[in-house]
């Protein structure tokens, strides 16, 4: 087991290249699999995510390898449409390999995603999708049978919700099924476009790209291609969040501030200067930073719910009160008994949270619940004085390349260490 040990109170400054996109780099390692040819795909994250993504792509039988941020994908040889348990437990990403499978094959066989730390997180979006393109499915003990016995067909699907995951699987499915698809109340999120992108890319034919209606008309093949995934808008808001805690002057290089209009919205209100250009942020904080009135959190271009966590963290030490709405997951507070124990001031109450700026956090020994929540905890004990001890570190290595690196090249004092 690993944990990561922080002694806050340092003053970050200096330059972070930021990451490719997680939530990019996953459904376009499964759109791969629906190309003739090799994929390169490159600026992929070094993250555990990524690689139980590539393990599902060789457990199909694929080509795939990893080597300094650069994924090769070759799906010629692909010969099984079963998604391991073990894998499909893993991330609940795996969810978004059963369009890619289903359009690639007519068949896929899985268990129900695993990583529900925020709550139910159902998959009847998706699933009722694939059955209005053509897909049965079969529950048996927990594991879905689906197949298109006569082929995929288009349609028109209205989401009742901009789910990002069920976007991604009707693209995926659409893409080589018969006729046109069209997707109403789509996810409008920066990732999908990145999804798009790839796919036209590879010979897809998809209009509506940024557009809350998609539509796609189906094509014969598709083909590998060069691809670089976009820069994470998450990690990005985290760095920007550990400057406001800290106090900091960070430049943050090859990012993408068109993809953070919510976040910048809010980083203005915490009263923190900051400067764009077309691959770069500079901010610098002033610590303490303002109160933010009230933070809600929407689909894109509202406040992303992945950057809740880790801007609480930030406004705990902020003068005045906080109110902060969750209302995309039901249980995503499982961060505030940590910061609590390190002398934050919040209260729940449903899906709001009311939070309190206090003189000071203290480091304390908290574990990580969940991959935003642990990045929460290593803003909060960045600004906190003292030392912190974060366990349960694997949830935060889902979604941050070497952060213990990226964080000590601008100053912070931080180590990982076995045990
Ligand atoms: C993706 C992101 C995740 C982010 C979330 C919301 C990836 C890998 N993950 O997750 O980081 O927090 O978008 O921006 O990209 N829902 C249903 N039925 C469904 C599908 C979803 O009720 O079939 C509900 C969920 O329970 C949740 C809400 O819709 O309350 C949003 O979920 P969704 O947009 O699907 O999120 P994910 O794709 O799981």
């Amino acid at each position: 087991m690993q944990k990561l040990i922080i002694q806050g109170g340092q003053r970050l400054e200096g330059e972070i290249i930021i990451q490719g996109a997680k939530n990019s780099a996953l459904p376009i390692l499964a759109a791969a699999l629906l190309c003739d040819g090799e994929s390169i795909l490159e600026n992929c994250p070094e993250l555990s995510d990524v690689y139980a993504a590539c393990r599902i792509l060789t457990s199909a039988g694929c080509q795939c390898q990893m080597k300094q941020h650069v994924v090769r994908v070759n799906a010629e040889s692909l010969t099984n449409s079963e998604i391991p348990e073990q894998l499909m437990q893993e991330m609940r990403s795996s969810i978004i390999f059963l369009g890619a499978m289903l359009g690639k094959t007519g068949v896929c066989t899985l268990g129900y995603p695993g990583g529900c730390e925020l709550g139910p997180r159902p998959i009847d979006l998706h699933l009722q999708a694939l059955e209005k393109m053509g897909v049965r499915i079969r529950e048996e003990n927990g594991i879905l049978h689906c197949s298109a016995p006569k082929g995929l067909h288009g349609t028109k699907i209205h989401l009742q919700f901009p789910s990002v995951g069920a976007t991604e699987n009707i693209l995926l499915a659409a893409v080589l099924a018969e006729g046109e698809t069209i997707i109403v109340n789509a996810a409008r999120e920066p990732e999908i476009t990145d999804l798009i992108h790839y796919l036209i890319s590879c010979g897809a034919k998809i209009t509506g790209i940024g557009c809350s209606t998609i539509r796609i008309q189906g094509v014969k093949k598709l083909y590998g291609c060069t691809y670089r995934i976009m820069p994470d808008r998450i990690v990005t808001a985290t760095w920007l969040a550990a400057a406001a805690m800290t106090g900091g002057t960070l430049r943050l290089l090859h990012t993408d501030a068109g993809s953070l209009e919510g976040i910048l919205d809010v980083l203005e209100q915490m009263h923190c200067s900051y400067y764009c250009d077309d691959t770069s942020i500079f901010i610098s904080a002033r610590s303490p930073v303002h109160a933010v009135r009230s933070l809600k959190t929407m689909p894109y271009p509202g406040f992303p719910t992945d950057a809740q966590a880790i801007f609480m963290a930030a406004l705990c030490r902020a003068e005045g009160t906080s109110v902060f709405e969750e209302t995309i997951f039901e249980n995503r507070y499982r961060h505030v008994d940590a910061l609590i124990r390190m002398g934050a001031d919040i209260q729940i109450a449903g899906r709001a949270a009311v939070v309190h700026g206090v003189k000071q956090l203290h480091g304390a020994p908290v574990s990580a619940t969940d991959l935003r929540g642990g990045a929460a905890l290593l803003v909060a004990a960045l600004g906190a004085q003292g030392e912190t001890v974060l366990t349960e570190i694997s949830h935060i290595d889902r979604g941050y390349d070497n952060p213990e690196k990226v964080l000590s090249a601008v100053g912070a004092d931080i180590r990982r260490v076995s045990s």
